[in-house]
């Protein structure tokens, strides 16, 4: 983990601070163990891919691959999304949001938990850069339909019919470590995208 952030006094690094260029940048909310990171940071050293975890454990095992690999266009931070966003991301900044299962905790009990709270869609609409995407995939349709509705609210946005298309430079699919989970145990999986007006 190469980001260190404890001044809030000074404004936050900006990307381009952060890797070293001007390359655009992709945010993975929950990268877990980081198989969709890693593959498409491989794959694509052309875009900058920034993974923000809340498990200690998980953000400073995918960091340690990270550096194995010497992928100089990922970094990890284990940090809560909820909070860079009004700290850290600046306005307007982020090509495209990665939110693949993001609440393990979807059970009625554990909604102060959640992600969904407060303003998280304006959030992101707002750290979006114009003619960014946001893409979301769920195994619980509840919870799905809920993150939909509100990212549907926001004035900025607009949905679209998004699948999967995120493939490696051959054409096979990177998939996220769970999806790959869900997919081979026949669950039946959500998905959605959204843009950012210009
Ligand atoms: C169900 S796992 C999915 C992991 C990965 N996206 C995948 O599809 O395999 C959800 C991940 O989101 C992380 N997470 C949950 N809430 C978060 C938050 N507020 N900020 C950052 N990460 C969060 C969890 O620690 C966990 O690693």
């Amino acid at each position: 983990m190469r980001v260190a952030f404890s001044d809030l006094s000074t404004p936050p690094p900006t990307w381009a601070e952060i890797f070293g260029n001007p390359n655009p940048v992709e945010v993975e909310i929950g990268p877990g163990k980081g198989a969709f990171l890693l593959a498409m940071a491989r794959n694509y050293p052309e875009r900058n891919f920034f993974g923000v975890e809340i498990s200690k454990r998980r953000a400073f095992r995918l960091a340690h691959l990270i550096e194995r690999e010497g992928l100089a266009n990922a970094i990890v931070i284990h940090a809560d999304i909820g909070c860079l966003l009004r700290t850290f991301i600046w306005p307007n900044s982020v090509s495209v949001y990665h939110l693949y299962f993001p609440d393990p905790w979807w059970k009625r009990r554990h909604q102060k938990r959640r992600l969904l709270r407060d303003d998280f869609a304006h959030l992101l609409a707002s750290t979006l850069a114009p003619g960014g995407k946001i893409f979301l995939a769920s195994d619980v349709p509840d919870y799905f339909a809920a993150l939909v509705q509100q990212l549907t609210a926001v004035p900025s946005l607009t949905r679209f019919p998004w699948q999967r298309d995120h493939v490696t430079r051959k054409g096979k699919p990177i998939l996220t470590d769970c999806e790959r989970k869900y997919r081979e145990a026949g669950h039946s999986l959500l998905y959605a995208g959204f843009h950012k007006h210009v």
